[in-house]
């Protein structure tokens, strides 16, 4: 359930809310200085409204926060990967490698445009459980930075595409560490039963690593780890790392090799619903520089470059969906409540996280103010499943009618970028905002382009 109720149904909290999104004088509301009624009448809904410069700013902590300048214990830079399948667009790539953050892609799709947005190859981290050949070989052509290794067959294919091409290619292995985090609950296991990197617990991370070590077209630079998201403490991280530098000891003992670099993936959390604290990328950085020197020094090696592939929590806040209400429905609940269902012109479309993972949304009226009683509602979309729920449980105002516009928060990540067409609707378009001037980001769908692909149409 969310805890909306908790708030004010017409505040724009910034904990949730993008930095410059706010109410007029007129209750409407306004995101980096346009207001969504004048949005909604250009670019039509549903409309994913990204708040350009909380994007920025969020950037910038990160490159901050982990910077050489604020950490005497680092001395090499910190390599800040946007993570760019919470949503990549060139128009919004461009923005995030201005920051001077590199790009985490995993598929040959997510490459193609963060080289289009002008991303150095140099800076590009290529992920993926199973990445095809004709992908790795894409890469190695574009001089791909690193590339995280994820099965054996992977470091035979790679190794065999790099010799090919005359050409060494660095490598980071990902290892699977043992630890699943979510949210505030993490889990240390033993073994892992999933499908990304090799087992620390079986020993196939050690056997991945010789094998790297030994192939002559790869250069061993360093391990990978990723355990979780919408993590918000540092204590899965500090497990992660104990556990990477005791393998990165029998590393040295094994091989005479140090690490280069230690990746500790993504996965930080951000605020959906009020309950919803987040640490402060300043407060985790200072934890997890000083965890990993402690860590690698009781080892006795130095200190690695640090990497993080933070996603959500760059775009996740800066954007918001807004719809617009459709029909209004109310249900008797055994309880003797009653639920009104408020159907949107999107869904699960357009936002699957609830319906794949039961996440939690605020969302508020926006197209006006109203100061009427509370209803406790469900938005629902306009698709053929009951599962299409927007927000499980919101409360919003009982005067609200067909044709209000509603805005759902924190929507950047893993939104647009997950979104599909199913029951042939048209993708949403998304809108970069920046002082008060608006750029389509990426357009919205019309019909050519959704029967474009069947021949027969
Ligand atoms: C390897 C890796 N890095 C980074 C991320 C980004 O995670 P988040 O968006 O939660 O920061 C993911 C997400 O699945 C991932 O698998």
């Amino acid at each position: 359930m969310s805890d909306s109720k908790a708030l004010d149904i017409n505040e724009i909290s910034t904990h949730i809310w993008p930095k410059n999104a706010t109410r007029n004088s007129e209750g409407i509301l306004e995101v980096a200085g346009l207001d969504v009624i004048e949005l909604e009448q250009k670019f039509e809904t549903p409309l994913f409204i990204l708040d350009e410069e909380d994007a920025i700013l969020r950037a910038k902590r990160y490159v901050k926060s982990f910077s050489k300048e604020t950490h005497k214990n680092l001395t090499k830079p910190t390599k800040i990967y946007y993570a760019s399948k919470a949503f990549s667009a060139v128009g919004f790539l461009k923005l995030i490698i201005k920051e001077g953050l590199g790009v985490d892609v995993a598929t040959e799709g997510e490459l193609r445009v963060a080289l289009k947005a002008g991303c150095k190859s140099s800076d590009i981290i290529f992920h993926g459980n199973n990445k095809a050949f004709n992908e790795l070989e894409f890469a190695m052509d574009e001089n791909v930075g690193l590339f995280v290794v994820d099965s054996y067959l992977e470091i035979a294919r790679l190794s065999q595409i790099a010799k090919s091409k005359n050409k060494k290619a660095n490598v980071l292995v990902r290892v699977t560490a043992g630890i699943e985090a979510h949210t505030h609950e993490f889990v240390a296991t033993a073994h892992e039963d999933q499908k990304f990197g090799f087992s620390l617990a079986a020993g196939d991370a050690d056997e991945a690593v010789r094998r790297v070590i030994k192939e002559e077209n790869l250069n061993f630079v360093g391990l990978h780890s990723h355990i979780g998201s919408q993590i918000f403490d540092n204590k899965g991280f500090e497990i992660a790392a104990q556990r990477l530098a005791q393998l990165a000891g029998r590393i040295y003992q094994d091989h005479k090799v140090e690490i280069e670099m230690l990746n500790l993936g993504g996965g930080m959390g951000i605020a959906y619903i009020n309950s919803d604290k987040p640490l402060e990328i300043e407060h985790m950085a200072k934890e997890l520089v000083q965890i990993v020197f402690n860590n690698f020094s009781n080892n006795g090696l130095k200190m690695p470059q640090l990497a993080f592939e933070p996603g959500r929590a760059i775009v996740g806040p800066a954007m918001i969906t807004l719809y617009k209400v459709g029909t209004i429905k109310e249900i008797a609940l055994e309880s003797g409540e009653k639920r009104t269902y408020v159907a949107v012109d999107g869904g699960m479309s357009d936002n699957i996280r609830t319906a794949l993972y039961g996440a939690n949304y605020t969302t508020a009226l926006v197209s006006r103010l109203s100061i009427k009683p509370t209803m406790l509602s469900r938005i629902v979309g306009k698709h053929c499943e009951s599962g299409d729920i927007v927000v499980k449980d919101c409360y919003l105002p009982n005067d609200l009618a067909p044709g209000d516009l509603i805005a759902v928060a924190a929507t950047g990540a893993y939104n647009r970028s997950m979104s599909s067409q199913y029951n042939l609707v048209l993708r949403p378009a998304v809108v970069g905002i920046y002082k008060g001037e608006v750029k389509e980001i990426i357009r919205r769908e019309t019909f050519k382009d959704l029967f474009a692909t069947d021949p027969l149409m």
